[in-house]
């Protein structure tokens, strides 16, 4: 009896092909380096490869089953040559087969380093907060330098020439006392007020937060940087009223509706009367006074500085400490800490 060539040929060739296919993924798994792949395409898809050697073996095949060796044939030449074309773009995705061969092996399915996300600073934070609540009293925000000429720190703001805010132990000078043109840090935000005056035309109601030097001792209650929240608000027939009210929906707003706000007489060059400003306010569970600046209505002469109508225009204005707000409001005991920037003290806030 003849046997039919399908079963003399066929089960082997299907045979060598299907232990060509799982033998060459296999290996090209471990290929893990450039020249560990390049062996490996010669061998299976070089010209003298495996895949070449198979093939003569097909003329063998019985004429009707011709077709379908030839198929799988096909199939297993394009699963070698899709799974090169992966495994080369794979390893050269480096884009150098060196470092691939030699590189760290990166386990992308382990979870990531944390990296901590950061965070404003308390008094960063706090400034605005103090301008969001401004703003929803109709207070836009100004700015100022914080290198400035004795004109707008002093002058400006009617502070005579004699006056003890100038000495030279209460202030960084740049240049030498007295000397024409000396400039300095400022020492308060109030310079702001004539920035922005000579700037602007009436009618005008900013806020300007920022930072001021003062050559104090540092303790628990002092440091040589600070910053103010400064408040200027000029219109026709601005009063005492407006101040007081703009104040206190300030600390209700920021400190809860229990604050109350208290304004004592006292003495500014660049208002006239001038007031402390204290608010009560909880601390520790207690309600107590706590003074936080001063405020008044705009002095004549600040107006004429800088070119407006004194007998048009009125105004008030109001200047606070930051860090005091801060401090009452987060519970903090020495301004120190705020700036020795150690991330523990910090994070908390
Ligand atoms: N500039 C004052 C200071 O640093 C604070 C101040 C008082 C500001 C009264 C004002 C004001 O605008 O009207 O001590």
């Amino acid at each position: 009896m003849r046997c039919p060539l399908a079963v003399r040929y066929t089960p082997g060739m299907l045979d060598k092909l299907k232990e060509m296919e799982q033998s060459g993924l296999a290996e090209l798994a471990k290929a893990s380096s450039a020249e560990a792949l390049e062996s490996w395409r010669i061998k299976y898809l070089g010209a003298k490869g495996a895949l070449k050697a198979v093939m003569p073996l097909l003329k063998d095949v019985v004429k009707e089953l011709k077709p379908a060796v030839g198929a799988k044939l096909n199939e297993i030449k394009n699963a070698l040559e899709t799974g090169y074309e992966e495994r080369k773009a794979a390893l050269g995705a480096s884009g150098n087969a060196a470092a691939a061969s030699t590189g760290p092996f990166i386990d992308v399915t382990e979870p990531g380093i944390p990296q901590g996300l950061g965070r404003r600073h308390v008094i960063t934070r706090t400034i605005d907060e103090i301008t969001e609540v401004f703003a929803r009293m109709g207070f836009s925000v100004a700015t100022g330098p914080e290198v400035e000429d004795e004109f707008h720190n002093f002058t400006a703001l009617n502070i005579a020439e004699d006056h003890p805010a100038r000495d030279a132990t209460d202030n960084f000078y740049m240049g030498a006392t007295g000397a024409v043109g000396n400039l300095l840090l400022r020492s308060q935000t109030s310079t702001i007020q004539i920035r922005t005056m000579e700037k602007t035309k009436p009618p005008l109601k900013v806020i300007a937060c920022g930072r001021v030097y003062r050559p104090d001792t540092h303790d628990a209650t002092h440091y040589s940087m600070f910053h103010q929240v400064e408040g200027l608000y000029v219109d026709r027939n601005v009063s005492m009223v407006d101040l007081k009210t703009t104040l206190l929906q300030f600390a209700k707003a920021y400190f809860g509706p229990g604050t109350e706000v208290r304004t004592r007489p006292s003495f500014f060059p660049f208002t006239e009367p001038s007031a402390e400003v204290d608010m009560k306010m909880k601390v520790k569970g207690e309600y107590k006074w706590v003074e936080l600046g001063g405020c008044g209505m705009v002095d004549p002469n600040v107006f004429q500085a800088v070119g407006y109508d004194p007998e048009e225009w009125t105004g008030f204005a109001f200047g606070l400490g930051i860090e005091r707000i801060a401090m009452r409001k987060y519970g903090i005991g020495d301004i120190r800490w705020l700036f020795e920037n150690d991330v523990r003290f910090l994070r908390q806030f």
